[in-house]
């Protein structure tokens, strides 16, 4: 006789148990590790070498999925969908085998608000997510003082906060003024540029038509930011030096004239040359920095 695996009650098959949600499992987490910090030392590296020990297996396992996916054609769109949801992001991040995109992952958050912000005659704008710290501008209605604009305030802060989990925090800029075509070497000289978060890259020249040149900037506060500046029909875009497949660098990526497109040399990840969209996976982009030319030189605004 055959028998089934789920218990059946007055005939029906009972409803298998429900899965824990993400929250529960995530505090599941969070108790264990306060009670693992309350532990004396010797019972605490026990219990801490015990789960490296673990985490050890899940990564090596987790690697070779991750690779046997990405090796066929039919397997990889498959991959890709697994890592844009949150949860195996988060696990495949955890172990380092994908690098968190914390920009790709709040305009996307930030996408599911905007229909409500327009609705409202608001929008938003991702400036740039850097150190935990979302750095947003604000248009129409939700700027102002009024119960409406502060609610709309509210929506983009919470929507940022609960749904980036390396966000922490939301820094509202205030509103650049529009762009005029007055030079701007009358406006803005050299060393306030600098103060205000441009770094000085290098001659044009030293950029060939489709090309790339590699830059080691500082930014105001003292960080270091590698950039690449492409040039293609003598249209030059900087970007930060990093794929958005696994973060690593660009120097030696593939330009196609022809096509406008970039190739990362190291797993194939292919990006519009002028925009940084990617062409192979939807959602990733290159993080493209403000640039200027001023007297034959390239200027980068990589930050405060
Ligand atoms: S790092 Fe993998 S494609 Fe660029």
């Amino acid at each position: 006789m055959m028998t089934t695996a789920v218990k059946e009650v007055s005939g029906r098959p009972a409803e298998p148990p429900e899965e824990p949600t993400f929250e529960e499992l995530a505090k599941r987490v969070d108790d264990a590790v306060a009670a693992v910090a309350d532990l004396d030392p010797s019972a605490r590296a026990v219990a801490e070498e015990m789960k490296h020990a673990i985490e050890a297996i899940h990564r090596a396992g987790l690697i070779t999925i991750v690779r046997r996916l990405r090796a066929d054609d039919a397997t990889r769109s498959a991959l890709f969908e697994l890592v844009d949801d949150p949860v195996v992001h988060l696990l495949l991040s955890l172990h380092e085998i994908v690098r968190p995109d914390p920009t790709t992952h709040a305009n996307r958050v930030l996408q599911s608000v905007r229909p409500q912000l327009q609705g409202h005659g608001g929008d938003v704008t991702l400036v740039r997510v850097e150190d935990g710290t979302a750095y947003v501008r604000l248009q129409g209605a939700c700027n102002g003082c009024s119960m409406s604009s502060v609610t709309l305030r509210n929506l983009v802060e919470t929507a940022l906060v609960e749904g980036v989990p390396s966000i922490t925090a939301v820094h509202v800029l205030a509103n650049e003024p529009e762009p005029t075509l007055i030079p701007t070497d009358s406006l803005f000289p050299a060393r306030r540029r600098v103060e205000e978060g441009w770094a000085k890259a290098g001659p044009v020249t030293d950029v060939p038509d489709g090309g790339i040149a590699t830059f080691e900037l500082r930014t105001g506060s003292g960080r270091d930011v590698s950039v690449i500046v492409v040039k293609l029909d003598q249209r030059l875009t900087a970007y930060v030096n990093e794929c958005a497949h696994e973060a690593l660098p660009l120097d030696n990526a593939v330009v196609d004239m022809d096509n406008g497109t970039l190739t990362c040399p190291w797993h194939g990840f292919c990006y519009d040359a002028t925009s940084g969209e990617c062409l192979t996976a939807p959602a990733a982009q290159l993080e493209q920095l403000p640039l200027r030319t001023d007297n034959g030189q390239i200027w980068i605004r990589v930050g405060p």
